[in-house]
């Protein structure tokens, strides 16, 4: 049986990736701030909580000894370098052969080659300057810490994800190298589905070393992929 830990569990993204390891068999540790344990009462007994924040390297070092797997939810919240550092921690704690597959939005690119319209990057450079001055969060150090990640000789996978919604699966996601193939034009994930997407990644060696952006594979621009239209 593969045995997982899931940093920043106890969020809704952490929750669902939950739910499907659990449905694959997986052992399950998870990480969340000692204020959230109380979110993952539906499943006691199922799964191991160690409490902290995600960026504690002593927390890290004990949720992550022994994994096959370790998933992350990678958020920039407030100023402490909480991105980078939570990255920085399981790069360096996880066993070496780990597959480690981070969560991150569209705005992260790898090899500049994404393209973006100007809209959106406009509101990118609005909400970090807005919120670094807000002091609620960085997003310039979520980029710090997918450029450690980049760097990183690990076995690791960087999962892009498109604005998000609610709703029941669609199914395993589709996605493209680049932010501006057409493929990905609809621009939007139900988030059970970026979950699947995190979850199947660590079995998919495929991955190793690819920033996949996704998009819903019932989209319409997945649909017209897909049809050939
Ligand atoms: N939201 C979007 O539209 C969107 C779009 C594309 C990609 N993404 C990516 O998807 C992933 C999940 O995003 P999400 O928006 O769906 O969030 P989420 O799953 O609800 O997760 C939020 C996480 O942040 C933690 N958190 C909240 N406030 C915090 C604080 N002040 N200090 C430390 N930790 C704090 C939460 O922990 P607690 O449970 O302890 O509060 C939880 O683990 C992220 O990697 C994000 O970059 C999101």
């Amino acid at each position: 049986m593969k045995k997982i830990c899931i940093v920043g569990i106890s969020g809704k993204l952490g929750q669902y990736m939950a739910q499907h390891a659990l449905d694959r068999g997986f052992e399950v540790v998870g990480v969340c701030r000692a204020r959230s344990v109380g979110k993952l009462d539906k499943f006691k007994e199922r799964i191991t909580v160690v409490p902290g924040a995600t960026n504690d390297r002593e927390v890290i070092k004990k949720a992550v000894a022994g994994c096959d797997g370790v998933l992350v939810v990678l958020v920039p919240w407030g100023v402490k370098q909480y991105s980078s550092g939570t990255a920085q921690a399981v790069l360096d704690h996880a066993p070496p052969a780990a597959r480690l597959i981070f969560s991150c939005g569209w705005h992260i690119t790898r090899d500049g080659q994404d393209v973006y319209s100007r809209t959106f990057i406009t509101l990118v450079k609005i909400v970090t300057w807005l919120t670094r001055l807000l002091r609620v969060a960085e997003i310039d150090d979520q980029v710090e810490a997918c450029k450690r990640i980049f760097a990183s000789d690990t076995r690791w996978t960087v999962v892009r994800g498109s604005d998000l919604e609610e709703g029941e699966s669609q199914g395993l996601p589709v996605w493209s190298r680049h932010v501006g193939d057409p493929i990905l034009e609809s621009n939007i994930t139900r988030r059970v589905d970026f979950a699947l997407f995190m979850v199947a990644a660590i079995e998919n060696d495929e991955l190793i070393h690819e920033a996949p952006a996704i998009v819903g594979c019932r989209t319409p621009s997945a649909l017209a992929i897909k049809t050939g239209r």
